[in-house]
């Protein structure tokens, strides 16, 4: 009874407001801060397009009425500082009422404070490092599946494949790294032995010495953890030196960067994805569609999930709407741990830690230039 009251008043006094020619709003505002240049910016540019095509459909159909949606969008370049400065800036601008962040775990990871401690909403839709939810902040949400998971099902699915001796190679980076240690666990209590664990610098442009020495442990399988540019330069430089050994890598890889990067010798490398294949659910088609005559580009990894993820904040929005309430941050909070949202990549529903309990991870081999789906595993929680 005293909430109606509440908010009863707070409807007549904006309509007081607007009946004297006073300010009205009319606008609500979500951010998205994702890597629009450097090294993931073509993953990070699909994500935002996808995200801008959600608000444009959001505010051509109307569903929140009377006001319209607006987008602020920064680039983090996947660089820690700036996302933390992006953050900072669309947290202190109080019109912000959720953001679409971030593309990659390391950015994820220090960001997360940030909105936390303005009370933000926000949710990832590819930082895949498992500890950034486990912080215990209200605000953080991711829709992808973690790399706990994703760690979990590479184990099976590679002693599935007959893999006897794997060599492990990440990145030093927070999402290279612990997902590296989290395949190295599945795969040793899969029965596969780990013949080596070796860490690269980002940015490095020859790993020769590394796969010279490595070679040596004579593994029947290769897996990098980290991103497209050094999992296409490893590959290549493994079949430029005779290695013949399968390359498995991450989300981080499934992309159009490490095709280019790694050209005919990414042929028949298997890599995974945080989540489901989109081009397998009837219900991701007009979505993939869209997005293909819009920006005249084909989805590849993350773009159904970006897509999503502003879908879930304009449902929050509508739900307010509908109780005549105004929409804020806490009340867009409050929503996103009831939500159970119906998307394009399937049913979305937070964890207590704000994880999709939707725990499915894909697999895909390199096949004449493009990632052809295998199988998909789903992993029970631990
Ligand atoms: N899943 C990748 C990350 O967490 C993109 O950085």
């Amino acid at each position: 009874m005293r909430i109606r009251w509440k908010f009863g008043l707070a409807a007549l006094f904006a309509a007081a407001l607007t009946a004297c020619g006073g300010p009205e709003k009319k606008t609500l505002v979500i951010g998205a801060i994702l890597p629009l240049t450097g090294p993931a910016a073509h993953a990070g540019n699909e994500a935002y397009q996808a995200v801008q095509l959600a608000v444009d459909e959001a505010n051509a159909s109307g569903r929140l009425a009377p006001y319209t949606l607006e987008l602020i969008a920064r680039d983090d370049v996947s660089d820690p500082k700036q996302a933390v400065s992006a953050a900072k800036d669309l947290a202190s601008n109080p019109s912000v009422l959720g953001v679409v962040a971030h593309f990659n775990s390391g950015c994820y990871m220090p960001a997360s404070k940030v909105y936390h401690e303005n009370g933000v909403a926000a949710i990832t839709p590819a930082a895949s490092n498992p500890s950034i939810t486990l912080q215990g902040f209200p605000e953080i949400h991711r829709i992808v599946t973690t790399d706990q998971v994703q760690g979990t099902a590479f184990g099976q699915f590679i002693s599935k494949h007959g893999v006897k001796r794997l060599a492990v190679i990440h990145d030093k980076t927070q999402y290279g790294e612990p997902l590296a240690d989290m395949v190295r666990k599945s795969a040793v209590s899969a029965g596969v032995a780990v013949v080596s664990y070796d860490g690269i610098q980002v940015g490095d442009k020859d790993f020769r010495a590394l796969l010279t020495t490595l070679r040596e442990k004579k593994p029947d399988a290769v897996f990098f953890g980290g991103l497209y540019d050094e999992g296409g330069l490893l590959v290549k430089e493994m079949r430029e030196l005779g290695m013949k050994q399968t390359f498995f890598g991450p989300d981080g890889i499934k992309g159009k960067d490490f095709l280019d990067v790694a050209g005919s010798s990414a042929e028949g490398s298997i890599v995974s994805f945080i989540g489901n294949n989109a081009d397998n659910l009837p219900g991701a088609k007009k979505f993939l569609d869209d997005y293909q005559k819009r920006y005249k580009q084909a989805v590849e990894n993350f773009g159904p999930y970006a897509y999503d993820v502003a879908g879930i904040f304009v449902a929050a929005l509508e739900n307010i709407l509908k109780r005549n309430e105004t929409p804020s941050r806490a009340l867009v909070l409050d929503e996103l741990q009831k939500i159970q949202y119906s998307g394009v990549m399937g049913v979305t529903e937070f964890d207590e830690h704000g994880d999709n309990k939707n725990r499915a991870v894909s697999f895909y081999r390199v096949e004449t230039g493009k990632f052809v789906f295998l199988e998909a595993i789903s992993v029970s929680p631990s």
